[in-house]
């Protein structure tokens, strides 16, 4: 069952109920100030940190679900209703909201009124602008009444949530002409304030919520809005809100159209003050006069859709296939940008108070959007490393405001030096800009020590060949990609975490998936160390990566598919031998992406392996048989009921990874089977038991052994989407940028005639036909560029910035 469509024409998915099987949300903001927003106009926005600087409240799991967020109330002569039905829930004539890149527009009409409620984050400006568009639909001159809403954070959204004793008393406003300025704790510490602006003059307001509600009463029916009348509160302690009272007289098809302004002010100490306790004005003033017109709105509607029409123009691709070419020309590409700016923080899954910035998932996103903002891409690789330790190890987590490591969490986590490797190495074959090694980084973000950052890359890829154990395979330390698999743990206490109550000595736990991702990226590795003239450390890099994909066949493989690890006790996981948890996803798709197995036909058993004991309808579990009672040397794997999570959920992080080995081994059909098998435009259709938005990824989708088996959770903030972009877009339609240049290698299903790709790298646009006449599934015959042929399937930049046809021959 479906709940909307794809509008590719616009860029926008349009959906048409507001009863969603959960809330179907969208990102507003690129830059400094973001806000989510729900099909029903729920959510909230912030200023760079979801946590420090919330503007407006939100309330998690609420009851019902996703109430809160900027709500226009029309009162229509005794009769009240929202545009996006929520929260007030009345019946709608029409009904239509469409998520777009960085807006979200939200029509509702009733009895002859229909509203369209447009939100977005203009360019280089710290407010969302909200446009209501009211008209009379009907054929007689109609009075109505509009009403905004939106509730005031103080600011810190932890503490807003927990301290009452102190913050039910700290509340405070200013009112002047039609602004609403939210000014708590500005008097002392703050320097910062929050505006709610109209473009026109009020014929009332409240800023009091229990005013403007009424005790007792919800969203869904305000005192002030049943009654058709602001009450001018003017809020002192208690719960700060913003609501603007405007009286609409509309001819028989008039529409008016209204600008509001939700906006973030922040002021020099010396510039706080217009007199005493009455904050200063200017700097809000002069934002709000910026979109006083629809002309303004407009102008910064197109500059925002350019802003998106130029990240996306990176890599097009021309198919018979919509459902393929919205997702590679449009969503995916989207979701990594909101993983860049969100990282982990804020979604309606992450509460925007809890996790930081990830190392080793900010290295993975990062292939997502290399090619959309490499210069943004450099910093951010060069904020990870600055986290690491001279040993290589690495804080789990570090902070986006202070950009230092997170000590609650710590380090230990093993795999994630490699991830650096993987990161810095994607940014290198994207823009050929190898001046990122010679950086100087810090370790443990201390400016009195640092090294180059390919000094940092050296010590990540030794971190592992220092820390090898009985099997000559890498320890696992606290966890590796899969945070779950707690080998060093042994918690009995409830609430204890997982992944940093580590209480044995941990040098006996192994991790084959470590191993395989060693082997996977020590050969950019390698060769970053020749490109800076270091046969020696090549050579030894060299030996290093043979002896452990050796050693990898040697003790990680079970007989027909890839080990997991060892446990503490030097026992096999992700083996025959294991009643539980005998084939783990993980190690089949790193280990055949490194092409570990591949002469000796290991890499096909795993493969087979994985369709016959993982795959289902909606996509490939982490591991079989699940666990079904908790494992205190497991962890927290075998703490989610079966079919959940890692404890055999299917990840949509790793699906990906088996995509790419089955083009490892040519398998372009079933490459594109997994692909199409979790990509959210293809499952639109059972939206239903899906759930989550047929436009992003989600992190999980409940395996064969659960309840809900093919329900999603956890949209949006994943790494999810960084990897099926990459294995789409690189591994089975084939373009690969490389440390030389483009490399073009298709793997496709054999039936594909042809495809187009528009690609831009390094600065010169590439047009590449793809064409299949013998129906293969992977192989160049003949490359051909500006019509002369080209050896090999690698294009040489050719840097002069213009437009390149590029004609590919499979056969
Ligand atoms: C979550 C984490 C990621 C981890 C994965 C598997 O997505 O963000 O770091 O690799 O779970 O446990
Ligand atoms: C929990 C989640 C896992 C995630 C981790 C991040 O363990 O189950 O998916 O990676 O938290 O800390």
């Amino acid at each position: 069952m479906k709940f909307g469509t794809f509008d590719d024409n616009r860029k926008e998915y349009v959906i048409n109920t507001p009863k969603t099987p959960y809330p179907w949300i969208n990102y507003l903001g690129n830059e400094q100030f973001f806000g989510l927003i729900s099909n029903t106009a729920g959510g909230y926005t912030f200023y760079r940190d979801a946590r420090l600087r919330r503007l407006t409240r939100y309330r998690y799991n609420n009851i019902p679900l996703d109430t809160g967020g900027r709500y226009y109330y029309l009162y229509d002569n005794g009769d009240f209703w929202t545009p996006g039905w929520m929260p007030v829930k009345r019946d709608l004539d029409f009904y239509e909201c469409r998520h777009g890149l960085g807006y979200t527009s939200i029509t509702g009409e009733r009895n002859g009124i229909s509203v369209t409620q447009l939100a977005f984050v203009p360019m280089g400006y710290n407010a969302e602008v909200h446009r209501l568009v009211v008209k009379n639909t009907g054929s007689v001159e109609k009075s109505v009444k509009l009403f905004s809403f939106a509730e005031f954070c103080l600011w810190n959204a932890q503490d807003d949530m927990t301290n009452f004793q102190r913050n039910l008393s700290t509340g405070e406003v200013e009112v002047k002409d039609s602004v609403i300025y939210h000014k708590t704790e500005y008097r002392e510490r703050r320097n910062h304030y929050a505006f709610y602006s109209v473009n026109r003059p009020l014929d009332g307001f409240d800023t009091d919520r229990e005013s403007f509600l009424g005790m007792y009463n919800g969203l869904d029916a305000p005192q002030v809005v049943a009654n058709g009348e602001a009450s001018n509160s003017v809020a002192s302690g208690w719960s700060p809100i913003g609501s603007h009272a405007l009286n609409l007289t509309l001819a028989p098809g008039e529409e008016q159209s209204l600008i509001f302004v939700l906006g973030y002010i922040e002021n020099e100490e010396e510039d706080k003050w217009e007199a005493l306790n009455v904050i200063n004005k200017k700097p809000a003033l002069a934002m709000i006069e910026q979109f006083a017109t629809d002309e303004q709105v407009d102008a910064a509607l197109a500059t925002l859709a350019a802003h998106w029409d130029g990240l996306l123009s990176k890599y097009q691709i021309q198919s018979g296939d919509d459902k393929l070419n919205r997702m590679v020309n449009i969503w995916n590409p989207y979701q990594c940008m909101v993983t860049f700016n969100m990282s982990r923080s804020a979604s309606y899954f992450e509460s925007g108070i809890g996790r930081g910035m990830g190392f080793r998932d900010s290295n993975q996103d990062l292939l997502g959007f290399v090619h959309q903002i490499p210069e943004r891409a450099r910093e951010r690789i060069l904020d990870i490393a600055a986290t690491q330790f001279e040993d290589g190890s690495a804080y789990h987590q570090y902070q986006p405001l202070t950009k230092k490591g997170n000590n609650e969490v710590g380090t230990g986590f093993n795999d994630d030096p490699l991830w650096l490797i993987l990161g810095t190495a994607a940014y290198i074959k994207e823009t050929g800009d190898v001046s990122i090694l010679d950086e100087q980084v810090s370790f443990d973000s201390n400016p009195d020590n640092t090294a180059t950052l390919f000094q940092h890359l050296k010590v990540s890829f030794e971190h592992v060949t220092n820390n090898l154990g009985p099997h000559g395979l890498p320890l696992i330390g606290r966890a590796d990609w899969n945070d779950c698999l707690n080998l060093n743990c042994f918690s009995k206490e409830p609430g204890e975490s997982f992944q940093t109550t580590a209480n044995i000595e941990g040098r006996v736990a192994e991790s084959v998936f470590i191993a395989g991702l060693f082997v996977f990226v020590g050969p950019d590795y390698a060769r970053i160390c020749r490109m800076r003239g270091q046969d020696a450390l090549a050579t030894d890099a060299e030996a290093k990566i043979e002896d452990m994909r050796q050693t990898t066949l040697t003790h990680g493989f079970d007989g027909d598919w890839f080990l997991r690890a060892y446990d503490h006790y030097g026992e096999k996981i992700g083996s025959k031998e294991n009643e539980e948890g005998q084939i783990f996803i993980e190690p089949q798709g790193i280990c055949v992406m490194a092409g570990i197995g591949v002469e000796g036909g290991q890499a096909e058993k795993s493969m087979t392996s994985v369709q016959e004991r993982l795959d289902t309808k909606y996509g490939i579990v982490l591991q079989q048989p699940p666990y079904s009672k908790y494992y205190l040397n497991l962890g927290e794997i075998s703490t989610y009921p079966p079919g959940y999570k890692e404890n055999a959920g299917i990840f949509c992080h790793n699906n990906p990874w088996i995509m790419i080995a089955e083009t490892v081994l040519g398998h372009g059909d079933r490459a594109f089977e997994i692909y199409s098998k979790i990509a959210p435009a293809y499952l639109e259709d059972i939206s239903d038991l899906h759930r989550t938005e047929p436009y992003v990824y989600s992190q999980m989708i409940a395996g064969k052994d659960a309840v809900r088996h093919g329900e999603a959770k956890n949209s949006w903030l994943t790494g999810t989407a960084a990897w099926n972009y990459v294995a789409i877009t690189q591994a089975i339609l084939g373009i690969q940028p490389d440390f030389d240049g483009l490399k073009v290698d298709p793997c496709i299903p054999a039936e594909w005639d042809s495809f187009e790709i528009t690609r831009v790298f390094r600065g010169d646009t590439y047009i590449i036909q793809i064409k299949n006449p013998n129906h293969v599934s992977k192989g160049v015959a003949s490359l051909t560029l500006d019509g002369a042929a080209v050896e090999g399937n690698i294009i040489a930049p050719v840097l002069d910035g213009g437009v390149h046809q590029v004609v590919v021959e499979l056969g």
